[in-house]
């Protein structure tokens, strides 16, 4: 169990646009574990490889509650429906909050840690938690997104781990 460091804003890391895993290897399956592990510590729902200060195409969402780890490798945006306006945190922005817009549902497609290509589709929360993971890969941050920022104080009390 390693828990890396999370790479905090601003930093040139987090705008960059993450290069596609090609090698499905040990290294990828140890990134995939220390990602988990800090993000765990972090009290995360998702976290990107940029967030560990490592610039490629991969991503973790999981909202726990018993729910899958979702491990995305070279994911992308196949379809989104509908719009929903909710409050978000990022492991990258501590003691930032504020209102995202962002699609209601999406479906990706992605490759698992051994290379196998797998589509998913999902709504509400996890959603944006996949999509706010995709904009890292891509170099977008969630601060750019936000169109009301909102207090701590306002946040129901389950609202405060989730970060992304
Ligand atoms: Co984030």
């Amino acid at each position: 169990m390693t828990i890396r460091t999370v790479v905090k804003n601003p930093n040139e890391i987090l705008t960059r646009k993450t290069t596609k895993v090609t090698k499905f290897n040990q290294e990828l399956s140890t990134l995939l574990e220390d990602m988990y592990d800090t993000m765990i510590d972090a009290d995360g729902i998702g976290i990107a490889a940029p967030q560990v200060g490592v610039s490629l195409r991969v991503a973790i969402v999981d909202l726990g509650e018993g729910e899958e780890i979702i491990e995305m490798v070279n994911p992308e945006v196949l379809e989104t429906e509908g719009l929903e306006v909710e409050v978000e945190g990022c492991l990258s922005f501590p003691e930032l909050y504020g209102e995202v817009e962002r699609p209601f549902s999406v479906r990706i497609k992605a490759q698992e840690r051994d290379g196998t290509w797998y589509e998913l589709e999902a709504e509400d929360y996890e959603a944006r938690a996949i999509l706010h993971e995709i904009d890292h890969l891509d170099g977008i941050l969630f601060d750019s997104k936000i169109i009301r920022v909102v207090d701590p104080s306002e946040l129901e009390p389950q609202e405060e781990d989730e970060f992304v």
